[in-house]
């Protein structure tokens, strides 16, 4: 069938169920940070009055349905239902961060295929697919929408101020700027990603652009996946006006409509306290987790007595580091003197190096002022009052999750745009510090915990309060966030019809 009478047919399809609730399909990225982010969109779309299917790979989808009570949450959204799509590799695929660029070759091999067949078949079921929200990472849903002929808004999960860094690359290519290696002087200023040119050096670029040439797999899969963004009529992001919003006039010159609807994890959350009671009774944000959350750390948090006197340690679901750098950051926070709470995940310690010798000392210290988890329940602790710093990869999710809580953050930026974030918290918006390419010893760690929670801890709660009362405003009813998810549920509709 061409594709010009399949078009045909979707469009009737859809014209021939007047006034039907309109059926979003939201797919994010098979990575937690996106399910994290594009899942709370997809609660807040059906609390919105829409009709929504979540797309998860099958592999994150066994996953959810293993250490999630995906059931009983599900029945409590009655508008949001579950499917799933092969991403294309074996079971016993990695899908770790060595191996990701097999995870984007696949999901353009084998799923787009399926995708485009799930959406041609549902097209004869009671309640077509009416619109797609698609991950910024994934650019070939545009094709596949474009080819059936159903309206798409394209989400992107990171920072607007990484997103705008990668829409730059062509020019920074251009003017022999990127790539670069290690002999580069990495605080080098990069002039040519406007609005950030007076802070911008060499080392807060993507570690992607660390490389030997342009034509590096990597640099042409994030340049071209932020190029491809710009094909579609409007975005989502998970950001504020009040914290990215001299970057966002600049993207708004690729692409007109955005909706700015972030901290998404707040207004979630925000939307459920002050809706009807017969909602907010029943409905709780259905977590994503791909591990097991271990709540057993909230009751040690209960039991820590001084209000911000504890440092939260986590880099997130991709980053890893040596048995060496582990060893080297555990010898740090013990030798920090703060209580701290460290999520290791099962699968993030890796490569070479023996470590070192658990002594008796080490042992006894953590025993008395430690707490280690392979999987946290992240925004609570942010949230408690216990919790008084927070020691992040800067993944984006981790980073707006910090802000809102008014947690002060150390850096230690791994991959992708963490190093830009990490820029932005430092020396844009004051709100923590910045260790990225410190050596990772047990001197630093412990200088910087020192720093993060003695030395510079009123400086950095008084800024990390004021960003946490933008946050709340943008928001509240009337506040910018709040509004333009009013305006994407509207344009939604209308499209929809
Ligand atoms: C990273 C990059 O930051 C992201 O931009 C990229 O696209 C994918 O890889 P990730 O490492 O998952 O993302 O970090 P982050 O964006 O901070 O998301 C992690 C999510 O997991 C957060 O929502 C956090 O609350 C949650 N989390 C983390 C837990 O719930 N428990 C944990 O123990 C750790």
């Amino acid at each position: 069938m061409n594709t010009e009478k399949l078009k045909l047919q979707v469009q009737q399809r859809a014209m021939d169920a007047p006034n039907k609730v309109p059926h979003v399909l939201v797919f994010p990225f098979p990575g937690q940070s996106h399910i994290n982010a594009m899942l709370k969109l997809a609660q807040l779309l059906c609390l919105g009055g829409l009709r929504v299917t979540f797309l998860n790979t099958q592999h994150n989808h066994d996953r959810i349905l293993r250490f999630n009570d995906v059931h009983s949450s599900l029945s409590r959204w009655p508008g949001l239902s579950f499917r799933a799509i092969s991403d294309g590799l074996p079971a016993e695929h990695p899908r770790s961060l060595d191996r990701f660029l097999d995870i984007f070759d696949s999901l353009k091999a084998n799923t787009k295929q399926l995708f485009r067949e799930m959406l041609i078949s549902g097209r004869s079921e009671s309640e077509p697919v009416t619109c797609l929200i698609a991950d910024g990472v994934m650019t070939f849903t545009i094709d596949v929408a474009q080819e059936v002929g159903i309206p798409i808004i394209v989400c992107r999960t990171a920072s607007a101020c990484s997103f705008w860094s990668n829409l730059c690359i062509p020019r920074l290519i251009e003017e022999g700027e990127v790539p670069f290696q290690g002999d580069a002087d990495m605080d080098g200023a990069i002039r040519l990603v406007p609005g950030m040119e007076t802070f911008l050096r060499r080392r807060d670029l993507s570690n992607f652009l660390r490389a030997k040439e342009h034509t590096d797999r990597a640099i042409q899969l994030i340049m071209t996946e932020a190029l491809n963004t710009c094909r579609a009529s409007s975005l989502i992001l998970n950001t504020f006006e009040d914290l990215e919003g001299p970057i966002l006039s600049h993207i708004r010159s690729r692409i007109s409509t955005i909706y700015t609807i972030g901290p998404i994890h707040a207004l979630l959350k925000s939307k459920l306290a002050n809706s009807l009671p017969s909602t907010s009774t029943t409905c709780t944000s259905s977590s994503s987790d791909l591990w097991k959350v271990d709540k057993t750390c909230m009751t040690w948090l209960d039991s820590q007595t001084i209000r911000k006197s504890v440092l939260f340690v986590s880099f997130g679901s991709y980053a890893t580091v040596t048995r060496d750098e582990m060893f080297e950051f555990w010898h740090g926070l013990v030798n920090s003197g703060s209580p701290f709470l460290w999520v290791v995940r099962p699968d993030s310690v890796a490569g070479k190096g023996e470590g070192g010798h658990i002594s008796a000392e080490l042992e006894e210290a953590t025993r008395e002022r430690g707490f280690l988890v392979e999987w946290a329940p992240q925004e609570e602790i942010l949230a408690h009052p216990a919790v008084g710093g927070f020691l992040t990869h800067s993944g984006w999710n981790s980073t707006l999750e910090s802000i809102y809580a008014g947690v002060p953050m150390i850096c230690w930026p791994f991959f992708g745009d963490q190093q830009i974030n990490s820029r932005f918290v430092s020396e844009v918006w004051g709100v923590g510090l910045d260790m990225k390419d410190r050596s990772c010893d047990r001197e630093t760690v412990e200088k910087m915990v020192r720093e993060l929670m003695e030395g510079k801890r009123e400086e950095l709660h008084k800024s990390s309060d004021e960003m946490t009362e933008f946050a709340r405003r943008c928001i509240r009813e009337g506040g910018s966030s709040y509004c333009n998810l009013e305006r994407l549920i509207e344009d939604i509709r209308s499209t929809s019809s």
